[in-house]
């Protein structure tokens, strides 16, 4: 009975132990307005560099631009070698310029003109995100 017991609680203990990282991970806080953002290595802006607010994009859900499949680089930087760090290339997943310009949903620019019609204000214009 008392041994029973015992282990009970010690697999309770370790289910614990293996469930917290997986809660810590999921419960992740968006880090403060302002995050300033910046080109991969090697390349020179050309706009000014964006500053982006997560306070004003809660309506979007984290997977909605952070990528799962990065697991637990979930958060890193978008220009992470082997994200989108291709400097060169307009277009393709790789492609710096894509992921903020490109014609899907994940996309600044992308998500912006498809809600344009319903938010008349959100930024489509190079400098209301590229602020001088
Ligand atoms: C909805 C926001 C948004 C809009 C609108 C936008 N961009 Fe960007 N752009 C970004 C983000 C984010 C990056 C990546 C971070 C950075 O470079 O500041 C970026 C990067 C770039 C880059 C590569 C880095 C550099 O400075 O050379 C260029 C070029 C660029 N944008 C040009 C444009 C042009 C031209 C327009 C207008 C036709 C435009 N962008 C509109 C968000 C936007
Ligand atoms: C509309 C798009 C969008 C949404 C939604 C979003 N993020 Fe982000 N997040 C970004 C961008 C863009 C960056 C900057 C990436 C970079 O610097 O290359 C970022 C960066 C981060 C970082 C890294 C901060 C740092 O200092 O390096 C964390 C952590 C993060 N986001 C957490 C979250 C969490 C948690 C959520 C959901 C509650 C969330 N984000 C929702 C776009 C988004
Ligand atoms: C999934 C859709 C979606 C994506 C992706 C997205 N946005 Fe937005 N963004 C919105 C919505 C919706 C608003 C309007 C929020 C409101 O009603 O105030 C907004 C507002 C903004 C604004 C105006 C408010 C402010 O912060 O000054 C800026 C600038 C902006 N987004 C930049 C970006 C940049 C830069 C990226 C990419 C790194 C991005 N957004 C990606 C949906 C999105």
């Amino acid at each position: 009975m008392k041994r029973s017991l015992v282990m009970t609680l010690m697999v309770a203990a370790l289910a614990f132990a293996m469930v917290l990282p997986l809660y810590a991970a999921a419960a992740k806080k968006a880090p403060a307005d302002g995050l300033a953002m910046k080109t991969p290595e090697g390349m020179k802006a050309t706009k000014p560099l964006v500053k982006f607010n997560h306070s004003k994009h809660t309506e979007a859900k984290c997977a909605d631009c952070h990528h799962k499949k990065a697991g637990a680089n979930e958060y890193a930087g978008c220009d992470t070698k082997g994200c989108h760090a291709d400097i060169a290339a307009k277009t393709g997943k790789e492609s710096f310029y894509a992921a903020f310009h490109g014609n899907n949903a994940k996309s600044c620019v992308g998500c912006h003109k498809a809600k344009k019609e319903a938010k008349p204000n959100i930024p489509t214009a190079c400098d209301k995100c590229h602020l001088k």
